[in-house]
């Protein structure tokens, strides 16, 4: 079964709704004649309005960075999944390294943000990723097992096949350092057999696990070319539109 490539762009805490709405329409310009590749940008909240307005049929959808469980009530300064779906967003990430570090995020709040955006009518990019420490200590297996294995709890198998995994190694997020493809596709294999041993063998067929961390143009190609990475979740490159566009097209089959 050929899955088709899913490459999404995380913006993080950068363009307000002026730039980002700039960057959403350079990319619907250098996008315009691509249909192979499911491509998705993650702005900030208050860009979102602009950023899904401008791509609005463009084909490009729009995710938000991060959602909070409820749907709404005393949450001083969070932003429910009802309300960026509202906006037009169709995805959201859920479980990013920065929101598990910064925030001290665990999978037991990931988990349930994951089925708020099911129950919001959002489609998760779920983060997974082990630190420097972790692989060193030869604990990838039992660390991304464990985030799987709570952050996926109580889903149905129909759910789960249709949401995206990032496997984003925390040594490479933002560092300039990549994991090799051998190491992505490894990993990415990894994640493939856990899920069919969990889940009936479609889910496993069916679900994509996009690489992430330092993907930039020049090693987009080699990473996607293996066949368990069917995309890229993509920070300092999607920050501008050729490099982006470059990276997209380089995924296409
Ligand atoms: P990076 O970020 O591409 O800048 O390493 C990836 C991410 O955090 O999703």
């Amino acid at each position: 079964m050929s899955r088709r490539p899913f490459v999404a762009g995380n913006w993080k805490m950068n363009k307000g709704p002026n730039e980002a709405d700039a960057l959403a329409r350079a990319l619907k310009a250098a996008l315009a004649n691509q249909s192979a590749v499911d491509v998705a940008v993650a702005p900030t909240y208050v860009a979102l309005p602009a950023v899904t307005s401008r791509l609005k049929h463009s084909g490009i959808h729009v995710a938000a960075q991060d959602i909070h469980p409820s749907v709404s009530g005393a949450f001083t300064g969070a932003i429910g999944g009802e309300m960026v779906r509202q906006l037009g967003c169709t995805y959201t990430l859920v479980g990013h390294s920065e929101r598990r570090s910064l925030w001290n995020e665990d999978d037991a709040l990931i988990n349930s943000k994951v089925h708020a955006a099911f129950r919001s009518g959002l489609l998760p990019i779920i983060c997974i990723g082990e630190t420097l420490s972790q692989r060193d200590g030869n604990q990838v297996e039992q660390v991304l097992g464990a985030q799987l294995a709570k952050g996926l709890e109580g889903l149905e198998a129909d759910q789960v096949a249709s949401l995206t995994l990032a496997y984003e190694p925390v040594w490479a997020i933002g560092t300039g350092r990549t994991a090799s493809p051998e190491q992505a596709q490894d990993t990415h294999q990894f994640i493939r057999r856990w899920l069919s041993v969990n889940f009936p063998d479609f889910v496993s067929k069916a679900v994509r696990i996009q690489y992430g961390g330092s993907v930039k143009p020049g090693n987009a190609a080699a990473l996607m070319a293996k066949p368990d990475v069917d995309g890229a979740l993509v920070g300092g490159a999607a920050l501008q539109a050729d490099s982006f566009a470059a990276i997209v097209l380089a995924a296409v089959p």
